[in-house]
């Protein structure tokens, strides 16, 4: 079983609570939520009161992934906006294990996060206290780019060392995830996946998601 994840990057932004419920109804266990700063990324979407204003569209779980510079800084406000777990950024300028530590003191799940040009090694100090790593197959900053196929190996890399150290962590891959390479992480070892445009760009996204879902080593 795969969980996925849309990213509401891709969505509709003059009517986002409806694309939220869209995700809902649509069968996505949860909501991929892109928070960038113009600072971590060149990029700004929208933060807390945003997420707020959409939580009343959708019981499905919150993925806040944190594109930010010192993420310890708003843990507090995206936790109180109802995110169910904040993702970091390794590469943040900042405590990051003050920001896990935040994270982990409001009780929901921590996630860590790491760009296609990192080691594999600069992430893994912190899997211990991980619950969910994200594994970004393009550069973060924007949705619509094509799938990094050198990011493979990190995922297997991290699915080896979970299995012996931490069998619960939850394995996401965000960026260019498509029928095709769905496969290809779930292969490597992924059990999240988040998409945007490939989602989005469907009238009914429901089929895929399903496909999606049925997808892994414990599938019929
Ligand atoms: C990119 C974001 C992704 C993005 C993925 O910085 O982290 O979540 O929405 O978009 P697609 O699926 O279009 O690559
Ligand atoms: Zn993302």
């Amino acid at each position: 079983m795969t969980i996925v994840s849309p990213s509401i990057l891709s969505a509709d932004f003059s009517r986002l609570g409806a694309e939220v419920s869209r995700v809902d109804k649509a069968g996505a266990d949860w909501v991929h939520l892109d928070v960038m700063d113009g600072m971590f990324v060149p990029n700004i979407t929208f933060g807390p009161p945003v997420i707020k204003a959409v939580r009343g569209c959708s019981d499905r779980f919150f993925d806040a992934h944190l594109m930010i510079e010192d993420p310890a800084r708003y843990v507090e406000a995206f936790a109180d906006a109802g995110c169910d777990a904040i993702t970091v950024h390794v590469e943040a300028k900042g405590d990051i294990d003050e920001a896990i530590e935040q994270i982990e003191a409001r009780d929901i799940m921590v996630g860590v996060s790491i760009n296609p040009e990192t080691p594999v090694e600069d992430i893994v100090p912190y899997l211990d206290r991980a619950d969910l790593v994200l594994i970004m197959t393009v550069h973060p900053g924007f949705g619509g780019q094509s799938f990094i196929s050198e990011c493979v190996p990190k995922i297997r890399h991290i699915s080896d060392w979970a299995r012996e150290h931490n069998p619960g962590l939850r394995i996401s891959v965000d960026g260019g995830i498509n029928d095709k390479t769905a496969r290809t992480c779930v292969d490597a070892g992924a059990n999240v996946l988040v998409a945007g445009s490939f989602l989005f760009k469907k009238a009914d996204m429901a089929p895929t998601i399903k496909e999606w879902q049925a997808l892994g080593p414990d599938a019929e």
